[in-house]
């Protein structure tokens, strides 16, 4: 006899409960939205943002009667690695916490995969609750699951896929973000227009001065209309079979300015840049009108985000660095293609497509006429 069973589990969604406050992390009821969790809670944190917010929070929750203890690890993205979760499960062994922990993480999107990633492993899996600090951890880094570290052979190569209880956005902690950590979110914010949503796209053109001055209401929409897009993508394709691979928007050229910076590039001018280079392959496709491309880089421009291709590259190199995308094929890249404003071409649901190298090379040599800096 055949006995059988279904062990197949439907597609969690990408976001359990997002909440998006002004002050939140000030208000007593964030300790009962807790407590149902766990019986007590790790708050892990960068040491520069457990001075500016990890303490006083984990003060509050304790004041509130939560037992809280507080981990930090030092800033940045060299330390998104496997020898520092290492360090802090070996802490948290040490005191002999087990199930009954609930991970919170706070900070940026070194932190939020970092100590994501913690929590999905540890005890083979933790209640994770995510307070994103900065822009990209807000409207990209959180959403969707997706959690790890870099290792020498590569960024986020080690990792699993583990949902937030909760997703806790409280705008106004992006008052102390440095500006030029802002403008990297907003470029995601402006990806996100581009492949899937011409209001919000629209949202970014009107509200450009509200948004860099950090008006509560307005940043506060702009971040919901931005999660929400990524949620919507997310939800369909859970696995990145296609349509999810839209959010990878800029991101071929992006990555490859990326390595061959040495990573010295921030990820959010290089894909800026990259917007703009798979823009004009898309117009040289015939599959984007040249008017839409120039409202991509105007609305770049009034954010204040550079326009100017590196010099110091050349274009084989380039290309070389391409071939090394996630979404190259037979050691050819592959592109997402803008149709409109809030529209990728779909090329049989694949949402990206190999380019022949000789109308690749004359978009690049194209788009390195403008005199940008130097980046290697
Ligand atoms: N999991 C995902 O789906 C996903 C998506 C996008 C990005 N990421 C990852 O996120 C990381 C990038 O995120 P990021 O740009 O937030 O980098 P980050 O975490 O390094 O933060 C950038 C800088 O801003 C500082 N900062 C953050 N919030 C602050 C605040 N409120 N006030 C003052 N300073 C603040 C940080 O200390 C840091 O110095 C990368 O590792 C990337 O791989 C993951
Ligand atoms: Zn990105």
């Amino acid at each position: 006899m055949k006995m059988s069973l279904d062990v197949r589990f439907s597609p969690p969604p990408s976001i359990s409960c997002l909440e998006i406050t002004p002050g939140i992390l000030h208000h007593l009821e964030l300790a009962q939205k807790l407590r149902p969790l766990a019986s007590r809670f790790v708050l892990i944190t960068t040491d520069p943002i457990a001075h500016v917010y990890g303490y006083a929070l984990q003060a509050r929750l304790q004041q509130q009667g939560l037992t809280v203890h507080l981990m930090t690890f030092p800033d940045g993205e060299h330390f998104k690695t496997r020898a520092i979760k290492e360090q802090l499960e070996d802490q948290l062994l040490d005191k002999g916490w087990g199930r009954d922990t609930c991970i919170l993480a706070l900070g940026g999107g070194v932190v939020t995969d970092l100590a994501g990633y913690l929590a999905a492993t540890y005890c083979r899996g933790l209640p994770l609750v995510v307070f994103p600090t900065s822009l990209v951890a807000m409207i990209d880094a959180c959403i969707g699951g997706k959690t790890g570290v870099n290792v020498p052979q590569g960024k986020n190569m080690i990792g699993a896929l583990h949902l937030p209880k909760h997703i806790i956005i409280d705008p106004t902690l992006l008052q102390t973000l440095p500006t030029l950590e802002l403008k990297h979110g907003i470029v995601e914010m402006i990806k996100h227009g581009c492949v899937a949503s011409l209001e919000h796209f629209i949202y970014l053109e009107q509200h450009s001065k509200e948004i860099l001055q950090l008006q509560s209401k307005i940043i506060s929409e702009a971040i919901f209309q931005s999660c929400s897009i990524k949620k919507n993508i997310v939800e369909q394709d859970p696995t990145e079979q296609g349509l999810r691979r839209i959010l990878n928007f800029g991101h071929t050229v992006g990555h490859a300015l990326e390595t061959l910076s040495h990573y010295t590039l921030p990820h959010g001018q290089a894909v800026a840049w990259g917007m703009l280079v798979e823009s004009d392959l898309a117009v040289a496709m015939g599959h984007l009108c040249s008017a839409t491309k120039q409202r991509i880089q105007a609305l770049l421009h009034t954010y204040a985000i550079s326009l100017s291709l590196p010099q110091d590259i050349s274009v084989d190199r380039l290309l070389d660095a391409m071939i090394l995308d996630k979404k190259s094929r037979q050691g050819r890249p592959r592109f997402v293609i803008l149709q409109e404003l809030g529209k990728a071409v779909s090329f049989s649901e694949t949402y990206c497509i190999e380019v022949p190298e000789t109308l690749l090379r004359s978009v690049l040599h194209q788009c390195m006429q403008t005199k940008g800096p130097n980046i290697v």
